[in-house]
C-alpha cells in the first residue's frame, strides 16, 4: 500500500509541468515535502519557538506569515508557554489552512490562534512582538517585497523581531552551482530521483525566486529594520533574525 502523506508529486514523467501551486495534493503532503526538501527544516522551526520565547512580549501579536499547516506556529504555542498574546496564522491557501485548522483542532485547548486565508501583502500588522516568514518572502513578487518588509517593520513594538527564513541564490556563479549541487544531493539522500528532482525545479522556476543574502541585507536596512543577523545556514537555505 502506498503512504498517501508522502510526497511523490513529481515521480511520474509529466508532458508538461505545470507552475507549483499550494493545492490539495501539495497539502496533503507537505510536510514530508518540505522535510525532504528544506535542508535543516526541522532546526529552522524549533528555533523559531526558542526565539519567541525569548522575544513574545506580553499582550502583542504574532504573525506567522505563510503559515502553510502551521508548524512555525505550533513551535511558537511550545515556546510562549501562557503567555498572554495573540497569534494569527495566515495563508492565502485554502486547502493548506484546511489542513491547519484540523491540526489546530487537535488541540482543542488553544484559543490564541486564529487562522486567517487572505494575501499577506493584504494584512495589517500591529502590535506584534513577533513576525515570521519562513520560506514565504521567496513566493512574493519582487516588486511587493519592500513594501511587504516596511508594513512589517511599522507594526512591530519596539524590541520586536521578524525572523526572515529563505532559499537564498549566490551571485558568484561557481557557489551557486556548488550549493545547488549540494542541495540536490540533500534532495537524492532523502529519496527523492533526479525526475522528481528537475520536474519540481522547472515547477518552481517561475513561482519561488531566491535572491542574495545581499539583497536581503539591503532591502532590510531600507525597510527600517536596526540590524539583521544570519543565524543559520544549511546550503542554499538560511535564516536571519532581523531586529527593529
Ligand atoms: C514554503 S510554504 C511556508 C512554510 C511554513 N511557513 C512552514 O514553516 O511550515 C509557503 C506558504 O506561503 C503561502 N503563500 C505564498 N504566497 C502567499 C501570499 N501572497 N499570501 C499568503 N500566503 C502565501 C503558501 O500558500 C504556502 O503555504
Amino acid at each position: 500500500m502506498t503512504d498517501r502523506r508522502k510526497d511523490r508529486i513529481y515521480a511520474e514523467n509529466l508532458d508538461k509541468v505545470d507552475d507549483f501551486v499550494f493545492d490539495r495534493r501539495v497539502a496533503e503532503v507537505f510536510p514530508d515535502m518540505i522535510k525532504r526538501s528544506v535542508p535543516g527544516y526541522s532546526t529552522v522551526i524549533a528555533m523559531t519557538g526558542v526565539l519567541a520565547g525569548e522575544y513574545v512580549q506580553n499582550n502583542s501579536r504574532i504573525y506567522d506569515l505563510g503559515c502553510s499547516l502551521g508548524a512555525s506556529s505550533f513551535a511558537v504555542l511550545e515556546g510562549i508557554k501562557a503567555r498572554e498574546c495573540e497569534l494569527l496564522a495566515i495563508d492565502n491557501s485554502e486547502e493548506m489552512l484546511k489542513q491547519a485548522q484540523s491540526n489546530l483542532a487537535l488541540q482543542t485547548t488553544e484559543t490564541r490562534v486564529k487562522l486567517i486565508c487572505e494575501d499577506v501583502i493584504n494584512t495589517q500588522i500591529n502590535n506584534a512582538s513577533l513576525v515570521i516568514l519562513n520560506f514565504t518572502l521567496q513566493f512574493i513578487d519582487l516588486e511587493q517585497r519592500l513594501e511587504l518588509l516596511k508594513k512589517i517593520h511599522t507594526g512591530l513594538r519596539p524590541g520586536g523581531i521578524l525572523i526572515l527564513s529563505e532559499k537564498i541564490a549566490f551571485a558568484d556563479p561557481v557557489a551557486q552551482a556548488l550549493q545547488i549541487e549540494m542541495h540536490h544531493a540533500f534532495k537524492r539522500a532523502n529519496g527523492y530521483n533526479d525526475l522528481e528532482i528537475s520536474q519540481k525545479r522547472s515547477a518552481l522556476e517561475k513561482v519561488l525566486i531566491p535572491e542574495t543574502l545581499e539583497q536581503h541585507y539591503r532591502r532590510l536596512k531600507q525597510a527600517g529594520f536596526a540590524r539583521a543577523d544570519l543565524w543559520f545556514q544549511c546550503f542554499n537555505f538560511v535564516s536571519l533574525v532581523a531586529r527593529k
